[in-house]
């Protein structure tokens, strides 16, 4: 039998395979116009290349894996039940940044991990456009196209690059919180930069290009695979009150230093999204 690092060694093959497959479809499709469906507001769209990406990685992945299971933002969508159990689970996101690449706004990704026993084992977040590669695996550090890289080392917030989002959400209270950390985020650090993908901003911090990230109103999805590759780089994922992450709760704070995400984290009013907002 198996042991379970050959396990992840076979489940990191397979996925990297898949996952430049899928960006394979994605780049192709990138420049085109899209056909797009609104889900729950009017700036929250799905196209036929995020189902069809997140069909082809959930149908490779059961072919190798018959016993994995998934949470998959389309799938979800539509109804399927978003539950993060013990077993060994990939939490997709097949296009973060979906709004980008509606727009062709070459700022989009795959991002997915594999957790097991609620514990992240391997995480990609994939460019296609860019060909930006942010891999990671528990324990053995991150990676973007193959060089190992860490985070910043930035620890006062004045000095900070932070990346925020305004996020999929019409809702007038989140907006006004939003737009009130904004302004206190801005007058604190060095500069706020808002670039419309979840993933892809977690990732940079672990590039150390950016130095904080925070967003209330995300899913499991957008930060599954940032939170592993974030860690393995050196920094923090946390609530943004500074409790444990949740990846149910639709909040996430990463940021190089832990002195940052204090600091960052007294700064910000809170905001606590429903569930489906
Ligand atoms: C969205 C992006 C966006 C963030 C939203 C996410 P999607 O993901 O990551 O930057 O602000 O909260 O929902 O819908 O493009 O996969």
């Amino acid at each position: 039998m198996a042991t379970e690092t050959e396990n992840l060694d076979k489940c990191f093959q397979v996925v990297s395979d898949i996952v430049q497959k899928a960006g394979d479809l994605i780049a192709s499709r990138f420049w085109k116009s899209k056909n797009v469906k609104q889900k729950l507001s009017d700036i929250d769209f799905v196209t036929e290349t995020d189902q069809e990406v997140e069909k082809l990685l959930i149908d490779t992945l059961t072919a190798e894996f018959p016993h994995h299971r998934f949470i998959g933002e389309e799938a979800t969508s539509e109804g399927a039940k978003c539950e993060l159990t013990d077993s060994p689970t990939w939490i997709i996101d097949p296009v973060d940044g979906t709004l980008n690449f509606v727009h062709s706004f070459p700022h989009s990704c795959i991002s997915i991990a594999l957790l097991v026993n609620k514990q992240a084992e391997i995480a990609i977040i994939f460019n296609p456009v860019l060909k930006q590669l942010f891999t990671a695996r528990r324990g053995k550090g991150a990676f973007y196209n193959g060089d190992p890289i860490h985070v910043s080392d930035k620890k006062d917030l004045s000095q900070a690059l932070v990346m925020a989002e305004f996020g999929t959400s019409r809702d007038d209270k989140k907006l006004d919180i939003t737009l009130d950390n904004f302004r206190k985020i801005t007058q604190a650090c060095h500069g706020t930069r808002s670039l419309g993908s979840a993933a892809l901003n977690m990732a940079h911090v672990a590039l150390g290009g950016a130095d904080v990230n925070f967003e209330f109103g995300i899913h499991a999805w957008d930060v599954a695979a940032g939170d592993l590759i974030v860690r393995e780089a050196g920094g923090v994922v946390l609530d943004p009150s500074l409790g444990p992450l949740d990846l149910m709760s639709r909040r996430v704070l990463c940021a190089s230093s832990l002195e940052l995400a204090i600091e960052f984290s007294k700064l910000i009013t809170q905001y606590y999204p429903e569930p489906r907002d």
